[in-house]
């Protein structure tokens, strides 16, 4: 893997997910076109999210990724960009009081719209169709002409990742995400659920908190992490023509970045060694994540880090680990012993929901809540065993109140699931599963850090 890298190496290996794109002049058209539009994000905050990561993989802050399994233009409002990042920012202030640790928060969010599957047709009532791959791709009406991979779609996906970006950065910088509006942050249709008045207890305890320091005399507004927090962009790079057409040269370092989110990652069906998207993946200087599923052997896992991080850079792979409650416990262990004996610095994160998907008796495709948290729960408990960090996690989720995943503390049943069910791929955790899912984590990473903390010496002579 010695060969030379340009954004567009790729092109040579092997490449799985293609769409099937009837007019390639019109490809290259589009994609040349997207070379000449501004990069949504810059390098220096690439290097800043990569900084981040490397406090994580050094069990000094903890990662929260989430967002929409596939982000749909039908559904690109105000309202749910502000629901979806104020939960998150609600997840992230429970991790980080109840867990102590700072919270890197990083959105599913503007640019998550291409998605593998695994078949590429579709069959409904007899008939046979194109599998939908996500919008930046095609339609997902169940329609010949709407199943026809568009490249205009990519122009569409990038001025909508372009507006959402906006606004999270105003949301995030603006005042709204002031911690002193900690109590503002609840959702409408969360009041009085159990999981709001916990929320507001702990609420309340960060307000009584700052109202103390503002006591003794200490200047609130000039401190920034109380006005404004970081919040980084995140996506499974698997359009690579898309993605190549963003790639671009950072002018004070000289080094080629993803330039269409902070952070991308391979997906476990494209994580070849030999294939096109590691090739990708191997040139950017991104953070990155790598998806692990329970085909991945460790032998294979250690090739894929000498490729995609090879000089062992703190934060620059996060291992997204996707097993499912039933198989991480025979799967994770020997990944993480193979890490450390070799001394890889990784970012551990567990993605509960992409090994746990079943489908209900009423032929909804759902995840129970419990098997979610469970795996969470394996996750952690495999760490704390190999004396590794249990980093962070990787959701599905929305700030809607949909009902898509069964159980959670107010349990949504299987006839639940026809009232709102709204999401363009995988089922996510509504608005109150994820905060419920935040004050477990938020448990098992106390417990994690108490099983850390030294014992008091003995008070010698005493
Ligand atoms: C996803 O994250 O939506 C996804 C397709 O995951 P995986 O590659 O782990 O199956
Ligand atoms: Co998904």
């Amino acid at each position: 893997m010695s060969e030379r890298w340009t954004p567009d190496s790729w092109r040579a290996k092997k490449v799985l997910q293609v769409p099937d794109y009837p007019d390639a002049k019109a490809l290259a058209d589009v994609e040349a076109q997207l070379a000449t539009f501004p990069p949504l994000v810059f390098a220096g905050e690439a290097r800043n999210l990569k900084k981040a990561l490397a406090r994580v993989s050094a069990g000094e802050a903890f990662l929260l990724q989430g967002g929409d399994c596939a982000e749909s233009f039908a559904e690109h409002g105000a309202n749910n960009i502000r629901d979806f990042f104020r939960v998150l920012l609600q997840m992230a202030v429970v991790l980080t009081y109840a867990g102590a640790l700072p919270v890197v928060k990083v959105g599913r969010i503007a640019g998550q719209f291409a998605k593998p599957r695994s078949s590429p047709t579709e069959k409904q009532n007899g008939v046979e169709l194109p599998s939908y791959r996500g919008d930046i791709v095609n339609d997902i009406a169940f329609t010949p002409e709407a199943r026809i991979p568009d490249p205009q779609r990519q122009l569409m996906a990038y001025r909508q990742s372009a507006a959402t970006l906006n606004l999270l950065r105003a949301f995030a910088t603006g005042g709204f995400a002031n911690l002193g509006s900690v109590h503002q942050w609840m959702l409408g249709f969360l009041k009085d659920s159990p999981q709001s008045r916990r929320y507001k207890e702990l609420a309340d305890r960060i307000s009584d908190a700052l109202n103390f320091m503002r006591a003794c005399g200490l200047d609130l507004e000039s401190h920034p992490e109380l006005r404004a927090t970081d919040f980084y962009t995140s996506h499974e790079a698997l359009l690579l023509g898309y993605e190549q057409a963003m790639t671009r040269v950072d002018s004070t370092t000289g080094d080629w970045y993803a330039t269409s989110g902070h952070m991308i990652w391979i997906g476990d069906r494209t994580r070849q060694l030999d294939h096109g998207h590691v090739e990708y993946f191997r040139g950017i200087k991104n953070p990155i994540g790598l998806k692990c599923g329970p085909s991945l052997k460790p032998d294979e896992l250690l090739k894929l880090i000498d490729i995609l991080n090879p000089d062992n850079e703190p934060g620059r792979l996060t291992l997204i680990n996707r097993f499912g409650a039933d198989k991480v416990g025979d799967h994770l262990p020997g990944l993480i012993r193979a890490v450390q004996r070799e001394g890889r610095v990784v970012v551990w994160s567990c993605d509960p929901m992409h090994g746990n998907t079943i489908t209900s008796t009423s032929g909804y495709k759902t995840r129970p809540f419990d098997r979610v948290l469970s795996e969470v729960k394996s996750f952690f408990a495999i760490h704390a065993a190999e004396g590794t960090h249990a980093g962070g996690v990787h959701l599905e989720m929305t700030g809607q109140d949909v009902t898509e995943c069964i159980g959670g503390a107010r349990a949504i049943t299987d006839e639940d699931l026809n009232d709102r069910y709204h999401t363009a791929c995988d089922p996510r955790l509504n608005a109150e599963q994820s905060i419920d899912m935040a004050f477990l984590i938020a448990e098992l990473l106390k417990q994690e850090r108490a099983g850390k903390a030294k014992p008091m010496p003995a008070a010698a002579g005493l």
